[in-house]
């Protein structure tokens, strides 16, 4: 993974001055965007970067979907002192040198106040990168790798961490009777590889004992080798801290080749596409996942769950709804910041205290995280639900 870290910086460096080039030269013709760090005269230029198209697409969509819905719900209630927030998507294709190109195109070129995104850790952490030295605020919605807002002050999230997911994986697993767990992870994903090394240390604590360790890669289409292997190894349960895009796929080959134990999974199973990649694979499986239902009775949610309905014709998820609340609390910071800039914005998210999200409440802590409830979702023949579910006091964090 360092290996493939350092490639990645150095991708991020050529990028970077080669799409300075491209802003210089761009300039010229574009002067009215932006300016005056995103605000001009009559609106202020808000950022997003989202795997729109690509392997995980679904995460992108939604998240979109909810931040698009956010905003405008904010710019009919009059904007930030009568300035329409204008928001530019840009899509990085799932990919992470992706993420640093465009997040560089909206800080240098776009000069948008702030940035929402990503999904995935590997991803924001592409884009932190950018954002801190620029000094511009960033908000993940989604993103758990602690790393994520360790790459400095100016990179918020308003959701949970992996330390404490993982630990409510492994409490659960303790809880159902596995004593004996394998782990099947991405190697080239930080959420996987840190979601792994957080369940390992909760799970061992717990009396538990990690029995063995295989590695896959996104856009791996055969996984039978390593699945194998983790059959011989004769586990109670399989983890596999990976995306939908990939879990599917893995999941059915368990099964043709005969190993037919519980598979347990995290946040990055959420997706409307989970069940029809795996078919019945994993009926009866459980994952980790942020505190969404749309059958909450929360007066914020449903208000929320009704306008998603309206103007998109389908349920939110908990990607939508992270979304959502990440834009509210960006734009409830920028209405406080006085004046607009981007160092009181960033002050301004850094003193969120008890906001009301349809996530849960969501207060931000010293380290930029966010501290909240996480669910066990149990998958049905057709649908998953919420079965479960642990407070960080729960798990002992
Ligand atoms: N938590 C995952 C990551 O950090 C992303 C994710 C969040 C996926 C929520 C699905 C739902 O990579």
């Amino acid at each position: 993974m360092d290996i493939y870290r350092l490639r990645a910086g150095i991708t991020g460096i050529v990028v970077l001055l080669f799409s300075c080039g491209i802003v210089l030269a761009g300039c010229k013709e574009k002067s009215d965007t932006g300016g005056g760090g995103g605000s001009t005269q009559d609106r202020i230029v808000v950022g997003e970067f989202a795997s729109l198209t690509g392997s995980t697409s679904t995460f992108g969509i939604a998240t979109h979907e909810g931040i698009q819905l956010a905003i405008d719900e904010a710019n009919q209630a009059g904007g930030i002192d009568g300035k329409q927030i204008q928001l530019i998507t840009e899509d990085d294709r799932s990919k992470p040198e992706e993420a640093t190109t465009v997040v560089t195109k909206l800080v240098t070129q776009d000069k948008v106040i702030a940035v929402l995104g990503e999904v995935s850790s590997t991803r924001s952490m592409n884009g932190a990168a950018v954002c801190q030295p620029n000094r511009t605020p960033m908000i993940t919605p989604s993103s758990t790798n602690p790393e994520v807002t360790r790459k400095g002050d100016y990179i918020f999230r308003v959701c949970f961490t992996d330390d404490f997911q993982a630990a409510v994986a492994a409490k659960f697993a303790i809880d159902e009777g596995y004593r004996r767990v394998a782990i099947f992870k991405d190697i080239k994903n930080d959420y996987s590889v840190g979601f792994a090394k957080y369940f390992t240390e909760a799970f061992t604590r717990n009396g538990g004992q990690v029995v063995g360790e295989q590695n896959y890669q996104e856009g791996d289409q055969d996984f039978k080798a390593q699945l194998n292997t983790i059959k011989a190894m004769k586990p109670d349960a399989v983890l596999i801290p990976g995306y939908y895009s990939e879990v599917g796929t893995i999941a059915r080959q368990a099964r043709e080749i005969g190993l037919n134990v519980p598979l347990i999974g995290g946040d990055g199973w959420d997706s409307p596409q989970l069940i029809p990649g795996a078919g019945t694979a994993l009926k009866g499986c459980y994952f980790t996942d942020h505190n969404f239902s749309v059958n909450s009775k929360e007066p914020e949610t449903v208000r929320f769950v009704e306008a998603y309905r309206a103007r998109y014709k389908k349920d939110p998820d908990a990607l939508a709804a992270l979304g959502y609340d990440a834009a509210r609390i960006l734009v409830a910071a920028m209405k406080a910041a006085r004046p607009l800039t981007r160092e009181t914005l960033r002050d301004a998210i850094a003193q969120t205290r008890d906001f009301p999200g349809v996530t849960g409440k969501i207060t931000i802590d010293g380290d930029r995280n966010a501290r909240k409830a996480a669910v066990i979702m149990r998958v049905e023949a057709d649908k998953f639900d919420i079965y479960k579910v642990y407070t960080p006091e729960e798990v002992g964090l």
